[in-house]
């Protein structure tokens, strides 16, 4: 753990340079993408059968399931996920999908209960996906029970969150995947938070709103009287782990670090500096002074569209009403600027990607965490297998 914060103490000593010297994190070169990556419907397609539906996907935190008998359902890129935590504490996922004709088992939604009964016409499951009652069985006919249990989706929890693939039968290691992530988000005890809320916002292709959590080029422009009040614009840090980042950004304030001895720097997140922690493909970890607020990004239903889930985590749970209210106040004001400095931009990029003015984007040398992410995306699109796997070079 001490190697932790001797990591984050040496960002905090590069991102105090770089607003020092006003200069940032950089890639080798200027990297074009070309726009037919985020319009075209059989790119989208590839995305979705090689990467969304094929790599493990943080789809809960512990702590919105942590008892026996608790369960999460959610739609999740048209497929009806649940997942559950069996007596025995485990975690699984499953198709929410009753196996006599279909129907969704669990309502959508949180909840907690010892067997799930398909509201159709009966059938009950254990939340270990057992089948354990045929209504009215007599009647039925000869079946074989054994396969007729829920269909299990490879899950594994790690670090407080819990992982799933969205295609039976492959395999899944959540500690393995987070790479030299797993250190960063254990040290947090996500397990131990408090889960405030999640809200959905709909927005553009899913790579033109992932594109805007991975560079802090955009702050003085875009988010001029919120976020770069706070942190200056072009200055961070940028580390790969695996295809994961974690990006530093600068507070203003972080000047004054130097009047703290330099081996106290790395446990100074959020107070001179701020992390973002990206695990690929579609999650942006923020963790403010005031709030943390994560985002699960899901393509679809069309190329041009996506819906991302904002979720809002605290340290500890407020004990009175108000204390409720002014999290809830906060949530909204961090809800609001991605809604309104960040996704309305991206709507506008969306119809510019398509007016057929530019046949490439560019991502500057300034912008290395963009140009990571997509040769990550172009790693896993190949089917040659000849594609390096990408390296950062800070
Ligand atoms: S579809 Fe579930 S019991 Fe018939
Ligand atoms: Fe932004």
């Amino acid at each position: 753990m001490t190697d932790l914060y001797e990591k984050y103490g040496d960002a905090a000593e590069r991102m105090l340079h770089f607003v020092e010297t006003r200069t940032t994190d950089q890639a080798p070169d200027v990297m074009r993408v070309p726009v037919a990556d985020y319009l075209s419907a059989e790119r989208w397609q590839k995305e979705m059968d090689r990467i969304f539906l094929r790599l493990p996907l943080m789809l809960a935190l512990t702590i919105e399931l942590p008892a026996a008998g608790d369960y999460k359902a959610a739609t999740v890129l048209n497929k009806p996920v649940l997942i559950a935590r069996g007596k025995d504490g485990k975690a699984r996922a499953f198709l929410n999908v009753c196996k006599h004709r279909a129907m969704h088992m669990a309502p959508e939604g949180k909840g907690n209960c010892a067997r799930f009964a398909c509201q159709y016409h009966g059938w009950t499951y254990a939340n270990d996906g057992k089948l354990i009652g045929i209504a009215e069985a007599s009647t039925f006919g000869e079946v074989d029970r054994a396969t007729l249990n829920l269909t299990e989706l490879p899950c594994d929890e790690a670090a407080g969150m819990i992982f799933v693939i969205l295609t039976p039968g492959l395999s899944i290691n959540a500690r393995e995947w987070m790479d030299g992530m797993y250190e960063d988000f254990a040290a947090l005890k996500l397990e131990t938070w408090y889960y405030h809320k999640a809200r959905p916002m709909d927005g553009a292709n899913w790579k033109v709103a992932y594109d805007g959590y991975l560079e802090g080029y955009h702050f003085q422009a875009a988010h001029t009287n919120t976020v770069a009040t706070r942190t200056p614009s072009n200055r961070a840090t940028y580390e790969g782990f695996g295809p994961h980042i974690r990006l530093g950004f600068p507070q203003n304030s972080i000047v004054d670090l130097k009047g703290l001895p330099r081996e106290e720097w790395g446990r100074q997140e959020n107070h001179g500096f701020d992390f973002v922690r990206m695990l690929f493909p579609n999650f942006s970890f923020f963790l403010a002074p005031e709030m943390c607020q994560f985002a699960q990004l899901f393509p679809g239903p069309k190329p041009d569209q996506n819906t991302t889930v904002l979720n809002y985590i605290f340290p500890s749970k407020p004990e009175t009403e108000e204390g409720l209210k002014a999290l809830d106040e906060m949530c909204d004001f961090f809800y609001n600027v991605v809604l309104e400095e960040d996704y309305f931009l991206g709507l506008k990029v969306q119809n510019g990607l398509e007016s057929g003015a530019l046949t490439h984007q560019l991502f500057g040398r300034n912008e290395p965490g963009n140009q990571f992410f997509h040769k990550w995306l172009a790693y896993y699109l190949d089917e040659s297998g000849q594609t390096p796997k990408p390296v950062m070079k800070g």
